[in-house]
């Protein structure tokens, strides 16, 4: 009897102290103890692709953003103008649904393995910071899949990844559905049909586009397994797994578009209190950060996402050293990150671009994307910032290569121009961080001998992208719980 007394203090102080260390971690003082953040790999979708081909990519993505923006752009005025505005609200939220025109045509996307249900079932899923519903091709009750028939011109399946397959949430124990009849269907989730039959109905959505992609499907929670890093830096730390209950998954058992093909569906890393990035962030630390190795960097080198402190804290008590500047993470451009920039530069000269481009209020803006290849500027800034590369660039012959406007036979570099510096780019934040690419990463190989400006011009106005190439060789930490995005240089070899 004295015995059981004991057993029973033990279980109690175990559980006070595991409550204390998930409150710390969700209060955003987590330190990088083992096993406090979650590693997953990131593969590219497809590294063999053209710069041409990721342009055109580019391009689609952008529009689904620039749609995206301009619908939740519609609903704030409906919101603001009538209380009532259901039917406005239905109509906006058609672009919700993240399967919309070029949002994953395939080739400036990563892949990343993720497992779901009790017992877990494992996908390779797209990882998205511009989605905020993750979901998965699923086979249950309702009509069966169509879309694998049909292959992709553009994405090749990567041979590093699992053909892919369908959730079944018969077979999971811990799946279940959300009624249409709740408040998380009715306005947390965006794309969410407003009709509701009976009140225990799934809640559900089915959405077809003017390029034939659609998606139906319902919504529910489920858990996913999760692998924990080490914490000594190093691969990983082996088999330590932790579970997240509740994650919010939609699961589509009717799907067809490009960029599917090579992919089980879609990790939502966008900020939005359903997606993944929120769920597994209020778990670990109130943040996640990924590191891309350069896009031509062989097959066996990784990319990776990690949930929690990252690499820097793990090793160190130090905080992580490089530069933050704030995110904005304001409604107008959920689930999109936005950062401020002050300005950009060229040699060191601050280049003349208007304010107005880089104010999510006069509808610019800028937003960091890990599903965009080539950054994208506003026609101003894209004006400016080429005119300055071009400009140091006159002395090598141009070369024709659709889509660029500026490509130079690089070969011809040795023979007379001597050796040809590339200008540096730099982009100030906000803050004043600031982010100075290496070369590669904005004069971009494009063909054997042949370099290009690596930058598109987006629509003024309209939003400017910095896509995943500018990204690469940098660690970017997204702090959700402060708000703040820090990142510095490296190599990603942690
Ligand atoms: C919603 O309403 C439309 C039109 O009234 C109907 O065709 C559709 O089947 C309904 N969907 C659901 C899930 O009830
Ligand atoms: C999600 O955010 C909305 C407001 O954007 C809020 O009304 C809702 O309660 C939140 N849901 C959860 C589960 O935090
Ligand atoms: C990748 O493979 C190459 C040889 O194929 C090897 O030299 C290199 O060390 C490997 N890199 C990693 C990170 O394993
Ligand atoms: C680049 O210039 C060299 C001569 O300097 C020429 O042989 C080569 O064909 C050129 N390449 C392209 C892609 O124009």
């Amino acid at each position: 009897m004295a015995r059981g007394k004991v057993v029973l203090m033990v279980v109690v102080c175990l559980a006070v102290a595991a409550a204390a260390a998930s409150a710390a971690s969700g209060g955003g003082h987590s330190r990088g103890r083992p096993g406090k953040s979650a590693r997953l790999q990131l593969v590219p979708a497809a590294p063999g692709a053209s710069m041409a081909e990721r342009a055109r990519d580019d391009r689609r993505r952008h529009e689904y953003i620039s749609a995206r923006l301009a619908a939740s752009r519609r609903r704030r005025r409906a919101e603001e103008t009538s209380s009532v505005s259901s039917a406005g609200a239905v109509a906006a939220s058609a672009f919700a649904m993240p399967l919309s025109s070029g949002a994953y045509t395939g080739t400036g996307q990563y892949f990343v393995r993720f497992r779901v249900g009790t017992p877990a079932q494992p996908f390779v899923l797209i990882a998205d910071t511009g989605s905020d519903l993750t979901w998965v091709k699923c086979r249950g009750a309702a009509s069966p899949s169509h879309a694998t028939a049909t292959a992709s011109p553009a994405a090749a399946p990567s041979p590093a990844v699992a053909p892919p397959r369908v959730f079944r949430p018969g077979d999971s124990k811990t799946w279940s559905p959300i009624p249409c009849s709740s408040e998380t269907c009715k306005s947390t989730i965006p794309f969410s049909l407003a009709n509701c039959s009976s009140s225990t109905a799934a809640c559900s959505y089915d959405y077809r586009y003017n390029d034939n992609s659609a998606a139906r499907g319902v919504v529910g929670t489920d858990s996913a397994t999760v692998a924990l890093s080490g914490g000594r830096g190093g691969g990983g730390g082996g088999d330590r797994k932790a579970k997240l209950q509740g994650v919010v998954l939609g699961c589509t058992t009717a799907h067809a578009g490009q960029g599917f093909e090579a992919s089980d569906g879609v990790l939502s890393l966008g900020y939005s209190n359903i997606s993944f990035a929120s769920r597994a962030a209020s778990r670990f630390g109130g943040r996640f950060s990924y590191c891309l190795v350069d896009h031509l960097a062989p097959r066996n080198a990784t990319s990776y996402l990690t949930f929690g402190a990252g690499p820097d804290a793990a090793s160190s008590s130090a905080p992580a050293p490089g530069s933050r500047t704030p995110l904005l993470l304001d409604a107008r451009v959920r689930p999109f990150y936005a950062v401020a920039v002050d300005s950009v530069s060229v040699d060191g000269v601050a280049l003349d671009i208007p304010a107005e481009v880089w104010d999510v209020g006069s509808n610019g803006g800028t937003i960091i994307d890990s599903g965009t290849s080539l950054t994208v500027l506003a026609t101003p800034a894209y004006k400016a910032v080429v005119a300055a590369l071009s400009e140091q660039l006159a002395g090598l012959p141009r070369v024709a290569m659709d889509p660029f406007d500026y490509c130079y036979n690089w070969t011809a570099r040795g023979d007379g121009g001597g050796d040809l510096a590339v200008p540096k780019l730099a982009v100030q934040f906000a803050g004043s961080a600031r982010l100075e690419p290496p070369a590669k990463s904005y004069v971009i190989d494009a063909a054997p001998g042949v370099k290009c400006i690596g930058v598109q011009e987006g629509a003024w106005p309209g939003v400017s992208v910095i896509g995943n190439i500018l990204q690469q060789e940098h660690l970017w930490e997204f702090d959700l719980n402060n708000r703040w995005l820090r990142f510095r240089q490296t190599s990603c070899t942690q």
